[in-house]
């Protein structure tokens, strides 16, 4: 009896020797990983705004030519990095406003599913207003937004690609 007692405390320390060590591995797993995850590449709002900035441009050429695909591709673009911003810049107080963009975004979104370049061009307008709105908000009203006059990407169509 007195063996089998002690049978069975030794058979408990080892028990619990092992399961602390594999504490402690996964301890020094999971300091590892955080390691990682704070050292990881995380986009900045200026990055993601250098983004929106390209998808703006593009937008109003896609809408202007009528190649409303494009324009439909561009503004769910530009709806990508609103997300973005709201998940990765929350260290960010200003991106807590990039919803101000959703009232003109809704509006681009009709516009383009009803192919009409007079009211896309007047939801343009919109989103750039708020788009300047909002930099005025968060004193950057030094970077103002305007219209594009002429395309910067000499290495795309904007018109409907010829079959
Ligand atoms: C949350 C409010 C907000 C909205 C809405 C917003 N911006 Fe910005 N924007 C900022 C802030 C803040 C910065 C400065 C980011 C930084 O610190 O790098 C900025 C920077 C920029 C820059 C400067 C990037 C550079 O390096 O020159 C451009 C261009 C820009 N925004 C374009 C736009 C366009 C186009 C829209 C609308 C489609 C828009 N922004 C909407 C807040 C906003």
């Amino acid at each position: 009896m007195k063996n089998i007692i002690i049978y069975f405390l030794l058979l408990m320390a080892v028990a619990c020797t092992n399961s602390s060590t594999n504490n402690q591995v996964l301890l020094a797993k999971i300091d590892s990983l955080q390691k990682q995850v704070n050292n990881s590449y995380k986009p900045g709002l200026g990055e993601f705004m250098s983004a929106i900035q390209v998808h703006h441009a593009k937008l109003w050429f896609a809408g202007t030519n009528e190649n409303w695909k494009l324009a439909d591709f561009e503004i769910h673009e530009i709806m990508e990095a609103v997300d973005d911003i709201q998940q990765y810049c929350k260290n960010r107080p200003e991106s807590k406003q990039v919803v101000m963009l959703q009232p003109p975004i809704d509006s681009l979104n009709k516009t383009i599913a009803a192919k009409n370049i007079q009211a896309f061009k007047s939801s343009f307008v919109f989103l750039t207003q708020s788009c300047n709105n909002c930099h005025k908000e968060v004193n950057y009203n030094f970077n103002e937004v305007v219209i594009p006059t002429t395309t910067p990407f000499s290495n795309q169509l904007f018109t409907i690609p010829k079959p």
